[in-house]
């Protein structure tokens, strides 16, 4: 009898538990393996055994239409900078790895199942440097992992960008003013890029193609000038001008702060006004609206093929490698290989070509 550990970490994202029940499937396909779950990734083996729990066919029943994940996920459960609140109140940072990859092995566990973005991949990497078996399976909404042509999640994402995209064509024309709408993506523009294209936006603003405001001012300016004009702009979160005035990232403090203000979308705004432009202007913030959910088809099944993939490996003793899906085809890299770059928009790509084609300006 093989006994596999699933756990989920990071942001969550469309497709989480489509992955979980494909895994668990497969296992009682093949019989002779028992699944489980640590709740809120590595933290549940640090508080085995009341937060490892027994997957069945039963428990994932139904669940790859389901949002979020029926694991939990968090942020904060890297052994290597495990956070503690003492009683005082004082938060310490400790290293756990030791204890989590003996623990792993004391509940007899044969591997674990990590399913991550590149924050949890790294720590799988580091951990299987000490020894503990695992696979990796990647996952953002972010599409951002050179080693897999896509991601789960990504595909719903840009869905979701792309209805906002479409309301807001509407809106904007009927008053003729300019809507930014601000995606997520950290510092890709993936999922700006395909909505601005699905949607029909005028400008995209992506953090591989740095903008010149001015550029982008003219680009409204002619869309007025042609008549009763409205224009759409679709803007990444990690988009940034030439001049380096913009630097809202969600991923730190300050990034928080700048979201709270709406983000690079309200910047944008600011910086239109001050170089003078008179079209009246409104922002949104697009938002976890992008995370939440049910996945669509594309990212089921990539999710189900990610899900089938990674048990197969756990079975064989494929270890310290993350599934990818490249060129048409469900295949592993090295957790090393899987970690070493990111995969970003190139702007001299069909991609960016096509878009510029049909007249969608990136402000260079
Ligand atoms: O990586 C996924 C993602 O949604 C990014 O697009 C975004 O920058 C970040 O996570 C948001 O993180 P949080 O949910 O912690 O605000």
């Amino acid at each position: 009898m093989k006994k596999i550990l699933v756990l989920t970490g990071g942001g969550d994202c469309p497709g989480l538990n489509a992955v979980i029940r494909a895994i668990v499937k497969r296992a009682d396909h093949e019989g002779d393996v028992e699944v489980y779950g640590s709740i809120e990734a590595y933290s549940g083996v640090l508080r085995a055994p009341q937060e490892i729990i027994r997957l069945t066919n039963k428990t994932v029943a139904g669940i790859h239409v389901k949002g979020g994940t029926i694991l939990g996920t968090t942020t904060k459960s890297d052994p290597f900078n495990f956070t503690i609140t003492k009683e005082n109140g004082e938060v310490e940072t400790i290293d756990r790895s030791d204890e989590m990859v003996h623990m792993i092995k004391e509940m007899g566990f044969n591997c674990v199942i990590s399913i991550g973005g590149d924050g949890s991949q790294r720590i799988s990497k580091a951990l299987f440097d000490k020894g503990m078996p695992v696979v990796g399976v990647p996952k953002t909404i972010d599409n951002d992992l050179s080693a897999t042509d896509y991601t789960f999640g990504f595909q719903t994402a840009v869905q979701e960008a792309t209805d906002a995209v479409d309301k807001l064509v509407s809106t904007a024309e009927s008053h003729h003013r300019v809507i930014i709408l601000e995606v997520m993506g950290r510092s890709a523009g993936w999922i700006a890029l395909h909505s601005a294209i699905a949607g029909g936006a005028e400008i995209c603003l992506i953090p591989e193609i740095p903008y010149d405001i001015e550029a982008v001012k003219e680009r409204i300016e002619s869309r007025y000038n042609n008549g009763r004009g409205f224009v759409n702009i679709v803007i990444a979160e990690g988009a940034k001008p030439k001049d380096g005035s913009i630097t809202a990232r969600k991923s730190d403090e300050a990034g928080y702060q700048n979201l709270r203000l709406g983000g690079v979308a309200y910047q944008l705004t600011q910086q239109l006004k001050n170089v003078g432009c008179k079209a009246d202007i409104r922002e949104m913030v697009l938002g976890h609206l992008q995370r939440g959910g049910s996945p669509n088809a594309f990212d089921r099944v990539l999710a189900t093929q990610y899900g089938v993939k990674a048990m197969e490996m756990a079975l064989a003793g494929d270890f310290g490698k993350m599934v990818t899906f490249k060129n048409n085809e469900i295949s592993s890299v090295s957790l090393e290989a899987a970690t070493e770059a990111y995969n970003n928009v190139d702007p001299l790509s069909y991609l960016v070509h096509a878009a510029k084609g049909i007249g969608i300006s990136f402000g260079d």
